[in-house]
């Protein structure tokens, strides 16, 4: 079976109800009240996929690198930021011990991608890494689920219908049945992708006809992570400190708090802790 992030175009498409540039907005929005500094000039773009918030930044002037581990992601990303004629660094690695031997001003994880990170363990080597590749002043932006999602009701099932140049597409990702295991807080969610007319490639490489159907099924593991949890990994990882938690990418007077009942995501923005100096080979 062929995974979702195996298959980087569909993965484009059905995330493709997001408004990347306008989060863009908002990360350096944060950037500009949080980092003494002001605007970023390097940025590091963590479980990047199709690498679309890098390339953003790339857009805009930044020294831009995205990492995944997933080989077909970083060669989509790569060929994508060549094609958007931007310059975007693409690093195959694991987030939780890459080792780039620089610093950067702004790191970034978008889309519960921290949700790939099975345990306690994991999560803290994780933040350490981070911590280690931050300049001073730097900020890490974490962006999960709203842990209403989880802990709200019982099960998550979302669908939604996305288009684009022509290719029209419905996803659900997750089904009823996708209860969370109460002692791992894991889940084998179940993603099904319908995708109708030209665009892409079929199972057999060749490009599909434009009445042609494709169906795309995975189960994805997805860890839930609650507030409180992070918050004791932030304490064990040691070397960062929140600075804010917000509920959506409003920013302004659209700002929407954690706990507001509209709030839908859990963004949290953590700096290095002062007096705190890891360095990037280390830990
Ligand atoms: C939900 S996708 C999100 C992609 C991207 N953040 C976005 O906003 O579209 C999760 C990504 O995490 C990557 N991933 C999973 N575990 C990883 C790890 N340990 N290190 C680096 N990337 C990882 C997957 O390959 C996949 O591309």
């Amino acid at each position: 079976m062929t995974g979702i992030y195996d298959d980087p175009w569909a993965y484009e498409l059905a995330c493709s109800f997001r408004d990347v540039p306008a989060e863009v907005d908002a990360l350096l929005g944060w950037c500009a009240g949080h980092r003494p500094a002001g605007r970023p000039g390097t940025v590091l773009e963590l479980a990047a996929g199709p690498a679309e918030h890098a390339r953003e930044f790339a857009r805009r002037g930044l020294a831009a690198t995205a990492l995944d581990l997933n080989p077909e992601m970083c060669a989509y990303a790569a060929r994508e930021a060549g094609r958007a004629n931007v310059r975007v660094e693409v690093v195959r690695d694991d987030m939780t011990r890459f080792d780039l031997g620089r610093r950067f001003d702004l790191i970034v994880t978008m889309l519960d991608s921290t949700s790939h990170l099975m345990t306690l363990d994991a999560f803290v080597a994780h933040l350490r890494r981070v911590s280690a590749h931050l300049s001073p002043g730097g900020l890490y932006i974490v962006e999960m689920s709203h842990p209403r999602d989880r802990l709200g009701e019982p099960t998550v099932s979302t669908g939604w219908t996305v288009e684009r140049d022509g290719v029209h597409a419905s996803v659900r990702w997750g089904e009823p049945g996708d209860r969370l295991d109460p002692v791992t807080q894991i889940a084998d969610d179940h993603v099904t992708m319908t995708i109708n007319g030209g665009g892409g490639v079929t199972a057999g490489g060749r490009p599909p006809g434009d009445d042609e159907v494709r169906v795309l099924r995975d189960v994805v593991p997805y860890r839930f992570w609650s507030a409180t949890e992070l918050d004791a990994a932030i304490r064990v990882a040691g070397g960062l400190e929140k600075a804010a938690q917000y509920g959506d990418f409003g920013a302004g007077a659209d700002t929407v708090a954690l706990t507001d009942p509209e709030a839908w995501r859990m963004i949290t923005v953590l700096r290095g802790a002062q007096g705190v100096d890891v360095q990037p080979g280390i830990g």
